[in-house]
C-alpha cells in the first residue's frame, strides 16, 4: 500500500525549510546506513542531533499530528524523529530494504519500522532524476512528488533513489511503527475510514453510517497494539 499525502507543509514552511537546509552542515549519508545499505548509499544528510534537523523535524511532526490522512493511513504508535537528506551530482541510493528495528534517538527504546516515509522538499522541475522507486507485488512504482507532499510505503518494500543528474534534491525521511502491524489490515482500515468520511458528507442513512463507524472501531480494537 503506497499512500500519497498532499500538502503536508505550506509554501512558507517549505521556503523556510529549504533555505535553512541549504545553509546547514551536511555529513555523509553512511552515518546511519545499515550493513546492507552502506554498499549502495551515496548521499548526504543532516546530523541527527543538529539544531536545524531537530527544529525542522519537530515542524514535520506537528504537521503529521494535524493531518487526518496521515493518522488514518499510518495509525502511528511511534514516529522516528524526521531526518533530512540531499542528493546532487549523480548521487543515488541503490536497492535496499530499510532496517526492521531502530533505536529511537535519545530514548532507550527500539521501534519496529512498519512504514517508511519520504517528504519531498524540492519541486520536481528543479532537479532531474531522483525518483523514489518502490517495488511491491504489483511491480515497481516511480514516485517524484511536488514539494511538500509525502509518500508512505511499507518498510518491507525493496526501494531505491535514482541518481540526481541536475540540481539538488532535498527530502525528509523517517519511519513509523504502526498500531496495526499488518499492511493488509491497515489498508482495509484506511479504505473503511475513507468511505465513512465520504458518507459523512452526505445525507445517507444515519443508522447505517453509525453501524459502519462501529465496525471501523471494533476492527481497530481487534487489530491494534497501542
Ligand atoms: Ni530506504
Amino acid at each position: 500500500m503506497i499512500v500519497q499525502i498532499p500538502d503536508l507543509l505550506s509554501v512558507v514552511q517549505l521556503r523556510d525549510a529549504r533555505s535553512r537546509l541549504l545553509a546547514a552542515p551536511w555529513v555523509d549519508g553512511l552515518a546511519t546506513a545499515g550493513h546492507q545499505g552502506a554498499r549502495v548509499k551515496h548521499n548526504r544528510q543532516l546530523a541527527e542531533a543538529s539544531p536545524v534537523a531537530v527544529e525542522l523535524g519537530d515542524m514535520v511532526l506537528v504537521a503529521l499530528e494535524r493531518n487526518p490522512l496521515f493518522i488514518s493511513a499510518a495509525l502511528p504508535a511511534l514516529v522516528y524523529p524526521p531526518m533530512f537528506n540531499r542528493y546532487e551530482g549523480g548521487e543515488s541510493f541503490g536497492n535496499h530494504v530499510d532496517n526492521a528495528l531502530r533505536l529511537m534517538p535519545g530514548r532507550a527504546q527500539r521501534m519496529r519500522t512498519d512504514l517508511s516515509a519520504t517528504l519531498f522538499l524540492t519541486d520536481p522541475e528543479d532537479y532531474d532524476g531522483g525518483e523514489l522507486l518502490i517495488d511491491d507485488t504489483y511491480g515497481a512504482h516511480s514516485i517524484k512528488l511536488p514539494a511538500g507532499h509525502l509518500v508512505l510505503y511499507p518498510s518491507t518494500s525493496l526501494h531505491r533513489v535514482e541518481p540526481v543528474t541536475r540540481g539538488s534534491r532535498l527530502a525528509c525521511f523517517f519511519w513509523i511503527q504502526s498500531m496495526v502491524r499488518d499492511v493488509g489490515q491497515r489498508a482495509l482500515l484506511l479504505d473503511l475510514d475513507t468511505s465513512i468520511q465520504r458518507l459523512a458528507q452526505t445525507e445517507a442513512d444515519e443508522g447505517a453510517r453509525l453501524q459502519l463507524t462501529g465496525c471501523y472501531h471494533n476492527l481497530l480494537r481487534m487489530w491494534s497494539q497501542p
